[in-house]
């Protein structure tokens, strides 16, 4: 298939195609983004970079050395090579980007999650590969057998999890991480864990796959926990060999994050205790709003993380879980993803995302319960 094909064959993400054409008054439930504001650390951090006399270079191919080694002390990395297990990137996606684009080859397989993020399988076709979806656990957790099935069929280049998950908040027991990183080790196939939503957690702090090994790659950003999408820096840790290649794609791609970003993330990195305090703080919030919210439609388990409540379509309408979504939003004016949007699996739910503003969170959910309570 040439590049051209698969880029046609490319079709714009659900998630943001549900705005299109919204009424303008609708609750935007639908984005997954942290919806308080811009930690203080980065905001000065970027005024800073505003008052500087010298001129704004484009800095290393390699990231801001103090970046660099904010995001090594941030997982632990040894001193001595922890700038070799470091790339970073034009956020999250454009590690995963790099890491597919440099890893995949034409007509190889890559295992996603489903319901899993979009894009894995986006990136996956890009690629010229093919994305092979693996089945979750009954909460949307890591089920490390469904995995290593997967893993069989065929000449597998990479697999990715997503722990806590978007869009089901599951979780992944070190159990689980191991005996997948194993599996992958034993057929030759990239492992990435995208584990940008480990710091947004309500209870015990989830698990990471460098807890169990440290071969493959932990895909990571400041979007998220740290409450900094429009930044757009993002990071991969793990194997120096997986990254090297990686890194010439991202450099081809971006020559690098932009500079004044990489500056406000790394003082966020280095402010983390307090930053992610206040995550938890705002997460707490959000989520006791939809814990107490109208009963119709309220989530029936405390995620392992992340900021969505993935919540079942009414048995009713569970055939059509876009048409249902396209009513709530036409009719109910809030927006809200189809399940359908991450998988095949995902037939019969719904994603709210609770990051925003808790009074639209709490308006929100009570305009959508009427469309979960029988007429
Ligand atoms: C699971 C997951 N991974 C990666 C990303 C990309 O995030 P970013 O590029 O902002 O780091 C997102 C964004 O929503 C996501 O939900």
């Amino acid at each position: 298939m040439s590049v051209a094909t698969r880029v046609t064959s490319l079709s714009p993400s659900l998630i943001r195609a549900m705005s299109v054409g919204a009424p303008p008054e609708a609750i935007d439930l639908g984005l997954g983004v942290p919806g308080w504001a811009l930690p203080e650390p980065a905001g000065r951090a970027l005024a800073e970079c505003a008052g500087r006399e010298e001129p704004l270079g484009y800095g290393p191919n390699g990231g801001a050395p103090e970046l660099v080694s904010a995001i090594a002390d941030y997982h632990l990395l040894a001193d001595d090579d922890g700038a070799d297990q470091v790339m970073v990137t034009a956020g999250s996606q454009a590690a995963l980007t790099a890491l597919f684009l440099a890893h995949v080859s034409p007509g190889q397989l890559v295992l996603v999650p489903d319901p899993g993020f979009p894009a894995y399988a986006t990136l996956a076709r890009l690629a010229g590969a093919v994305p092979v979806p693996y089945r979750l656990g009954p909460r949307g957790d890591l089920d490390a057998e469904a995995f290593t099935q997967a893993l069989d069929s065929g000449d597998v280049a990479l697999a990715v999890l997503n722990h806590p998950g978007n869009p089901t908040g599951g979780g992944a027991s070190l159990d689980a991480l191991a005996t997948v990183a194993s599996a992958c080790r034993a057929a030759g196939a990239v492992l990435v864990s995208d584990e940008v939503y480990r710091e947004v957690y309500l209870g015990r702090r989830p698990a990471s796959l460098r807890d169990v090994t440290d071969s493959g790659v932990v895909v990571s950003s400041v979007s998220k926990g740290w409450a900094a999408p429009g930044l757009r820096v993002g990071w991969a840790v793990g194997d120096p060999g997986l990254l090297q290649p990686a890194r010439l794609v991202h450099n081809a791609m971006t020559t690098s994050a932009a500079r004044p970003s990489q500056l406000a993330a790394t003082a966020l990195l280095r402010s983390s205790e307090q930053v992610l305090r206040q995550t938890r703080r705002e997460l707490i919030q959000r989520w006791s709003i939809a814990q107490t919210g109208p009963a119709a439609v309220r989530p029936v388990a405390t995620p392992a993380g992340g900021f969505y409540a993935w919540i079942p379509v009414p048995e009713w309408e569970a055939h059509d879980t876009f048409g249902f979504c396209r009513r709530v939003r036409d009719e109910g004016h809030v927006i809200v993803v189809p399940g359908t949007a991450f998988g095949a699996a995902g037939e019969g739910y719904v994603r709210v995302s609770c990051g925003g503003d808790p009074r639209l969170l709490a308006q929100g959910l009570s305009r959508m319960a009427p469309f979960w309570e029988a007429s």
